[in-house]
């Protein structure tokens, strides 16, 4: 596999080895979404400002990606900035705003070069202009890529999504385009904001908290979770590789019984 250069490193052979061990050990997750928390948390047990985690949590992001286009993950799905983190103290949400324009402007050409497409979900009209610019310019430039998809959840909200989809569908039974028995579980899956991705097959979140913080509530239903007591700007590949091996070890039932999986296994 051709190496990865997102932080300008190239890939050590014992990394290579380590992703190809994993590849051989397992199924690789094909859609990976993350929770990344204990930024604030992080700066704060350092002594400094919460933005510094925000920061140093960057440096996680590329490493993150890097290692999960190398091992052929497919979507990457990031919880960067949700729905509720607008209540944070104006100062760190501008600061926010601010790291999210540098980010995108300095890790796009690189994103490019390496095949991967960036997208994003969530009420992106609410950020300002110059933050939506940047985005669909990345957007628009890394459209045609396909080693990876990185989608940032931006002003997102699991409830948002539902609330959005249920809309668009009762709009379309109000003018009756569809009578309410065709509203199943896949029209709603259709109609929310990943209606074009596969439900995530891993979750990570780190910082050792065990809630889904109004992330992809949907999609969730049958993911596997991964909790770290990492905080996110300590994240890097080795844990993400932990993360994926745990993953590997799980025995995904659907709701069914053990007997039934193995059986299936053994008729492929
Ligand atoms: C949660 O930590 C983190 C965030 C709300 C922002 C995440 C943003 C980044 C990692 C920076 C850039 C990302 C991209 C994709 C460009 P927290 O602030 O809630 O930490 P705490 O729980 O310790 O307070």
């Amino acid at each position: 596999m051709e190496t990865v250069t997102l932080n300008g490193t190239t890939q050590t052979e014992q990394d290579s080895l380590i992703q190809k061990e994993l590849r051989q050990k397992g199924e690789i997750p094909q859609h990976v979404a993350v929770i990344m928390d204990g930024n604030g948390r992080w700066a704060k047990s350092r002594g400094g400002v919460r933005i510094k985690g925000h920061h140093a949590g960057v440096e996680s992001v590329r490493d993150t990606v890097e290692a999960c286009a190398q091992l052929g993950v497919k979507h990457l799905t990031l919880y960067a900035f949700s729905t509720e983190n607008w209540t944070r103290p104006q100062r760190e949400v501008n600061a926010l705003m601010t790291l999210l324009v540098q980010t995108i402007r300095s890790e796009t050409k690189k994103l490019h070069e390496n095949d991967i497409r960036l997208t994003a979900i969530g009420q992106l009209d609410r950020f300002p202009a110059k933050c939506r610019n940047q985005l669909a310019e990345a957007i628009r430039l890394t459209k045609g890529n396909s080693r990876m998809e990185l989608c940032l959840a931006l002003s997102y909200s699991g409830r948002w999504d539902i609330t959005q989809a249920t809309r668009k569908i009762s709009e379309k039974v109000a003018k009756g385009q569809i009578t309410p028995e065709a509203v199943t579980d896949e029209l709603i899956s259709t109609h929310l904001v990943t209606a074009d991705k596969p439900d995530p097959d891993l979750i990570i979140r780190t910082s050792g908290e065990f809630r889904i913080s109004n992330f992809l509530l949907w999609q969730l239903a049958y993911t596997e979770f991964y909790i770290t007591k990492t905080y996110w700007p300590d994240f890097r590949r080795d844990e993400l590789y932990k993360a994926i091996e745990c993953f590997q070890g799980r025995e995904r039932r659907f709701g069914k019984v053990s007997e039934q999986i193995v059986s299936n296994e053994s008729e492929k």
